[in-house]
């Protein structure tokens, strides 16, 4: 009695060990890998499983165990009707039987995978917020079976474990993040360099000088990036709300201008305005759209010759205003056309003449798309480049109130 209860105490004083251990992962392997060796080692079980489910496809996928290690056999469909681990996802209830082959949900293809005779088994299903993540399967018991003391600190271990898979997932799908970690590696690897060579005795002071310069310069860089990825991260996530004014696009495209104007004139670019008489006014979210115009015309000074020029132009339609950003610049090849509105994409051979993050463009089209609006581009290798932005000239949402105030005018109509 005394020997079962400081036994159910280590177990418990591992679980917390544990828990701490799942916590300080968000790699998705590594954690699976800790979760089935706890599993195991908790339940003094010969080997434990996880299999994940996936509630878009609605599948199981047979995912580690701790007698394999080949990654190529992961991801083995286990069905849903007609195995132990679709059960208990159905059911979301526990499963502890004797013998696994008399069991006749039993699924035997995955054995053949591990190489691992299944006797007793205890399966438990892993849910977060209530959700189903997966199922965790402690095989073969040592000594005897599955006890409740067993089952009760398996299903422990497994609501950890459900949270932390959960958040390894998110982080995972959380593309936006790890790209943008990766982004900072190179700005920041180069600080690292620079301050390293600033405290080397041998450097002189022009030398000195260049490499503070450097760190300015890559500095700005940092922060631009920042800003950016904040911003496209709120887009992202539909939080941004958009406050429709109504407004003249021609005062718009002289205050871009002016904006740009002393880079220009830095570059020696010249920017032109061309806006017909009589042009309607746009109702949109002013701030945003001119973000918009800006991030366009300042990559059309950025990617311009010398003595080079930008036109700035807008046109009506009976439904939309069509705004160009035209310049006569270096040109975007072919290929890398379709991909100008990926995250972080730059044209390689820009890379090195201009600094930039690559989400000005991604930006753009948030907010041109959350406008119910267009963005396009054509582009020649030398000769220059054209944006093209449509807006619809009244917002989607004003259209509906309009004709919910004049039903009147409608009833004629028919
Ligand atoms: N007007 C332009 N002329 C030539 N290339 C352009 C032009 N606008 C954008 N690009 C290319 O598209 C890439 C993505 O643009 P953007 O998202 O604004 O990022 P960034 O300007 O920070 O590099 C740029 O790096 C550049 O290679
Ligand atoms: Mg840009």
């Amino acid at each position: 009695m005394a020997e079962i209860k400081t036994e159910r105490l280590d177990g418990y004083r591992r679980l917390i060990d544990i828990a701490r251990d799942l916590a300080s992962t968000l790699d998705l392997d590594i954690l699976l890998s800790r979760i089935v060796h706890a599993a195991a080692e908790i339940s003094g079980a010969e080997a434990a499983s996880i299999l994940l489910y996936d509630d878009t496809s609605r599948q199981l996928y047979f995912q580690v165990s701790t007698n394999m290690d080949d990654a190529t056999r992961r991801g083995i469909i286990v069905p849903l009707d007609g195995s132990i681990a679709g059960w208990i996802v159905n059911n979301r209830q526990t499963v502890r039987v004797m013998n696994a082959h008399e069991d006749p949900r039993f699924f035997s293809n995955v054995e053949e995978t591990t190489g691992l005779s299944t006797e007793s088994l205890l399966g438990i299903p892993l849910v977060t917020k209530n959700k189903i993540v997966g199922v965790l399967e402690a095989l073969n018991k040592h000594k005897g079976k599955f006890t409740d003391v067993d089952e009760s600190m398996l299903l422990v271990l497994g609501a950890q474990a459900a949270v932390a898979i959960e958040n390894a997932r998110l982080f995972q799908q959380s593309d936006l993040i790890s790209e943008f970690v990766h982004e900072l590696r190179t700005p920041l690897a180069s600080l690292s360099t620079a301050t390293y060579l600033l405290l080397r005795p041998e450097m002189s002071q022009d030398q000195r000088d260049q490499i503070v310069n450097n760190i300015h310069n890559e500095t700005i860089r940092l922060n631009a990036l920042a800003s950016s990825f904040l911003d496209l991260a709120r887009l992202e996530s539909g939080r941004v709300q958009f406050r429709k004014a109504t407004f003249s696009v021609a005062d718009l495209l002289y205050e871009c201008k002016d904006v740009m104007s002393s880079k220009a004139t830095e570059d020696n670019i010249q920017i032109r305005v061309e806006s017909p008489e009589g042009l309607p006014l746009l109702e949109a979210d002013r701030d945003k759209v001119k973000q918009v115009l800006l991030n366009l015309l300042s990559n059309a000074v950025k990617y311009n010759r010398p003595n080079g020029m930008v036109m700035l132009r807008a046109e009506a339609s009976e439904k939309e205003i069509s705004i160009y950003v035209q310049d006569t610049g270096l040109g975007i090849p072919d290929e890398s056309v379709p991909h100008l509105f990926e995250k972080f994409f730059r044209v390689r051979e820009h890379e090195s003449r201009v600094a930039g993050t690559g989400l000005g463009l991604s930006i753009c089209k948030q907010i041109i798309n959350g406008h119910g609006g267009r963005i396009e581009v054509r582009s020649k290798i030398g000769v220059g480049t054209v944006f093209l932005v449509s807006l619809p000239r009244a917002s989607k949402t004003q259209q509906r109130v309009e004709e919910v105030e004049t039903p009147k005018q409608q009833k004629k109509k028919h």
